[in-house]
Order: C-alpha cells, then structure tokens, then sequence
C-alpha cells in the first residue's frame, strides 16, 4: 500500500487495533482485510459464502488500492466487538427531562462508539418558562446544550478521538438570540458546531426588512417580534467573530425529502452532510478522485470506466455495512433498517483539478464538477436499483419520491463528507476543499497530534518546471502560499492558489454545484482571511440561500485562538 507518512501516524495513533495491553496488533493491510471482510459479511444473505468470498475480495482490492475509504467508525470498528459502523446520528429532542436525559444517555453511548449526533432543541421550552408538573422555572435549550456539551467533553469517540455534536436551533424559538451567540467566548459549547434552522420565510423577511414573531415551541403562541433584520445582523456578527452559527436552510431540505410521508427533516449530522430524520443514522464512504486521473490535461483526463466500477463497489459496500453494522438501539435499527440512507461522496477534488492543471477559480473546474457529478450521481442511483432488483426496495420506499416508478434500495445515495482524517489516510485533499496551503499543519487538541502537510502536487509542479530553488520554495513553505512569490510565473500562481486566497464566490459555486448533484448535503467550510469584513459574510450567507445550497459555514483565519489548520509549515 502507499501511504504517506502523515497517515502511518494516524492509523497508528488511531485506527489500528490494539491488543489487551493497548499495543498495536494490526498493520495497515490487516485494518483493510478486517473491513472488507467484516463488511462482506453481508453478502451471505444473498450469494452465500461463495458471494461473501468474492466481495470480500473487491472490497479490499478496492480500499488498498485508496480508490475510496469509508467513515472512520467503519475502518476502526468493522469486525471488532465494536460493531456500530456509522459516522453519523440524529436523535430528537422532546420537551420533557425524562425524553432529554434519554437522548442524553443514547448520545454517550452513540459518541463512545465513534458516532456523531446531530440535534435540533428547537422543542423544548424557551428559558424561564413555566414548567407546570413542579411549579418550575425552564432552563432553556442552550442550558440543555451544555449538559450534552459537557458529556461529549468527557467521552473520547471510542476512546481515540473528540466527539462532534451539531446543534440546531429554529429561526423562530423564543431563545434563538441567546442561542447565535452561545459560542462567541472561545471554549463555550466547544463539542458543537451551531446552525440557525432559517426557513424561506425568515430570508424573505430579511431581505424585506420585515418584522419577525417568536413562538414558544409548545403552544404556538407568538412571546415577541423583533426585526429580522437586526437578528440577521446578531448571527452574521457572530459567524464573522467564530465561525458559529452555521445555517440550515430547512425548506431547501426538505423539499428535497426522499420520505416525507415520515416527517419533516430537522437537523442534520455534525458536519451537515446528512440531513436525517429523528433516530436515523447513516454510513459514509469518500471515493478518491486523484486515482482516476489519466494524466491527459483538461476536463477529459479522467478515466471513467474505473471510476465507474469504482462508484458501485463502494455503493454495494455501504449498502452491506447497514447489514452488518450495530446500531445500538432499536428505534435507530428501525429508522435505518426501513430507510437504508447511505452516503457515498469524493475527496482529492483540488488534487484532481491540480493533475489536470485547472485552476479552482476557472470556469472549467465549475464544467467538469457538473460532469463528473452528474456522472457520479448517475452510477450510485443506478447501482441502488440494481440492489432494488436482487435484494429488495427499502422497506418505507412506497412513502417515498420514489414510489412507484423507481424501485430503489437506498433512500439517499450521495453525500460530499468533509473527510478530515480518512483524507488523511489517503494521502489527498480533502472532500471538495481548494487547497488549505502548499503547507500547513493540522493540530489535533483532542490527542495532541501535530502532523505537518506539503503538497506533493505543488512540489513535483515545480520540480518539472525546474523551480525547485531552495530561495523559491522556502518562503512559500514557510507561508503556505505562492500568492506573493515575485519569482513563479502567473499561472504557476494561479493553479495554486489557496483557501483563503480563492474569491469567496468561487467556494459558493463549487458546493453549489456539487449540491446540484447530492440528494443529501455538501458539507463545506468558506475559509476567509482574518481580514474579512462581515458585509462579506452577509453576502456569502444570502447568496447560499439563493444558490439553493442546504447549509453554509464560514470560518474566519484565525477569528478562534485554537482551530484546526494553521497556514505554514512554520520552519
Ligand atoms: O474522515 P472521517 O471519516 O473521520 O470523517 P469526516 O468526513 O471528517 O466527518 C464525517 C462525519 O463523521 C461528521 O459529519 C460527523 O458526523 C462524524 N465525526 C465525528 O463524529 N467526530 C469527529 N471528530 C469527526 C467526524
């Protein structure tokens, strides 16, 4: 296998299993071996042994070749007697301390196993409410916030790193002020990522400066109104300050609700791909681009029919890893034994555009996204059919979109995950991210891992092209940018450019158009420079609403004394 050096570590520190003394027992090619044996356990159900043989063998074929890697939960977890497989949750919230602490307790329990949740509060009473079974006072849903904050801070994801929550509240929860600035002191609510739940309606009243009611969750009743303006302009000051609150624009998603005979979507995981309903859960996979690059330049140097293949095999795989997976309790079992959501995005999107030397801000990158979607969502929704026809619809698919013209096996199909650590294993950049730096180092608080990256695209560039001149390369390394170099060429500029050096816009239109192609979600960070005004923001924030994006989230250089991607190698 080619591994990098970066991902020997985190396999180690992470992903390898360790025997009884905490050493680690396995290798690289072991993890695989367990994984697609493990997963191809499934197939024994349809071809039997003979079927669970041959698939074990694509699987690992497959994943040792780094043609696509699934969620982290799967690769640590898969044939150990962790069984629970998926990256991702979504548990309801009620009003009510014994429905909380029953959430609370399912959250613990999902989190050690290696899950993220997803939550959104926006049913429990507003603070100082009136509870009437005691003659109380109510806390509030950000008080609750922090009783689940304080449980993810005390319980590592099965042991090897931080859990991740996402918290959502609706636009029109009495509490949703104090809510957009839970986050602003650094350290608060660390273990959430926060998303205002805005709808069509509160975006309308923004942009026509309109009034905007609260109500209690519970009876309807309208406690105030305020300007949406003036509280459009509290959440952008505070995006600009953190990074929180996100959006969710939820009549965009549920517009596009494969099951809404079975409600409305609420929230989403904590990362935003997947958008679930109450007890869901769904697994991941990322397909690595850069491994189906021919080397011809432009939009076609791609090679299609291994890309293909590809996209199937790692359909069928997430397919079986429902079969196979624990899902802890059974309301979730059934949630996601009846739906089958699964979730297969990419990585190595800038090291593809990077291989066919387009530059990410170029129109052509926008074309080729709009092909190789396309192309990629085509392959997964024919391969669920073909599963339809040998396994089965899924069970709620006659309260489907789908019904009664396409059978189907999976509700969802395609989801663009942000691929921190399994891009790491691959050695590529992650999901649909330009480039962070030429170098930059990730910090990791949760185990104290400090890994350095290079981009290896950007040192064979310049060797090739003989500019491999220690005067040239040490101050881009030291930066992590070429933007300032007076010595390479424009186009040499151009192609490399990075995160916070790409126009603001040109982020939108790479995950609006990968949207255009994902039934669930594009998770997607706009990175901006420290210097970012929040006109900025609001433009960025509107403009997501407009492009018909189903989330949006920013994030400010260095707005946060402690985050995850610093820009330099800092030799
Ligand atoms: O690369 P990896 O498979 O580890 O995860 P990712 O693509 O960065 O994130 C996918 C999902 O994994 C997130 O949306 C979360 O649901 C979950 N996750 C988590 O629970 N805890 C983390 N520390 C990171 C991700």
């Amino acid at each position: 296998m080619q591994l990098t050096e970066n991902a020997i570590r985190v396999l180690q520190q992470r992903y390898l299993a360790r025997n009884e003394k905490g050493l680690v027992m396995e290798t690289p090619v072991d993890m695989l071996l367990r994984v697609a044996k493990a997963v191809a356990g499934a197939e024994v159900h349809w071809g039997g042994e003979a079927a669970v043989i041959k698939w074990q063998e694509i699987f690992f074929d497959a994943l040792s070749q780094l043609h696509f890697l699934p969620n982290s939960p799967t690769l640590m977890n898969a044939g150990t007697p962790v069984g629970q497989l998926s990256a991702c949750f979504v548990l309801p919230v009620p009003d009510s301390i014994d429905g909380i602490f029953s959430t609370l307790r399912q959250t613990a329990l999902i989190q050690q196993s290696g899950g993220g949740t997803g939550f959104n509060f926006s049913h429990v009473r507003p603070e100082n409410d009136y509870v009437s079974s005691h003659g109380g006072i109510a806390s509030g849903p950000v008080s609750f916030m922090r009783i689940f904050n304080a449980a993810t801070e005390n319980i590592r994801q099965g042991g090897r790193r931080r859990g991740a929550n996402m918290g959502i509240l609706n636009v029109d929860h009495p509490d949703i002020q104090t809510f957009v600035s839970s986050k602003i002191t650094e350290g608060q609510l660390s273990g959430f990522n926060i998303s205002v739940g805005v709808t069509d309606e509160f975006m309308m009243a923004v942009e026509r400066n309109a009034a905007w009611q609260l109500k209690h969750p519970v009876t309807g009743k309208v406690v105030k109104a305020i300007s949406a303006q003036q509280l459009w302009d509290e959440i952008i000051y505070a995006a600009w300050s953190t990074g929180d609150p996100g959006l969710i624009f939820l009549d965009t998603i549920n517009s596009a609700n494969p099951t809404p005979g079975l409600g409305r979507i609420e929230a989403t995981n904590p990362c935003g791909e997947v958008p679930l309903l109450p007890y869901e859960a769904c697994n991941l996979a990322s397909v690595n681009l850069t491994r189906f690059v021919t080397g011809r330049k432009g939009g076609d140097g791609i090679d299609w029919d291994s890309l293909e293949k590809t996209i199937k095999v790692a359909t069928r795989f997430l397919d079986d890893v429902i079969e196979v997976s624990d899902h802890l309790f059974p309301e979730i079992t059934t949630m996601v034994k009846g739906n089958r959501k699964i979730g297969l995005g990419v990585m190595g999107w800038a090291d593809l555009l990077l291989m066919l030397e387009i530059p990410y801000d170029d129109d052509a990158a926008i074309t080729l996204a709009h092909k190789l979607m396309g192309f990629f969502q085509r392959v997964c929704y024919d391969t669920s059919a073909e599963l339809a026809a040998e396994r089965g619809t899924f069970p709620n698919w006659s309260q489907s979109i789908f019904h009664p013209g396409k059978p189907m096996r999976n509700a969802t199909m395609v989801s663009i995950a942000p691929t921190g650590s399994i891009s790491l294993i691959a050695g590529v950049s992650s999901s649909i991210e330009p480039l962070f730096a030429l170098a930059f180092r990730h910090r990791q608080v949760a185990d104290d891992m400090e890994l350095t990256s290079v981009n290896t695209h950007f040192l064979t560039y310049i060797e090739k092209h003989h500019l491999d001149i220690p005067e040239v390369i040490g101050p881009i390394l030291e930066s992590g940018v070429a933007g300032s170099s007076s010595v390479l060429p424009d186009e040499v500029r151009r192609l490399f450019k990075t995160a916070l050096e790409i126009d603001p816009a040109w982020h939108l239109k790479h995950q609006a158009v990968f949207q255009q192609y994902t039934d669930n979600a594009v998770s997607k960070t706009i990175n901006l420079p420290q210097g970012t005004s929040r006109e900025a923001i609001d433009d960025i924030y509107m403009n997501a609403w407009r492009s018909k994006l189903k989330g949006i989230t920013v994030f400010r250089y260095s707005s946060r004394q402690h985050h995850a991607l610093y820009t330099g190698a800092g030799l």
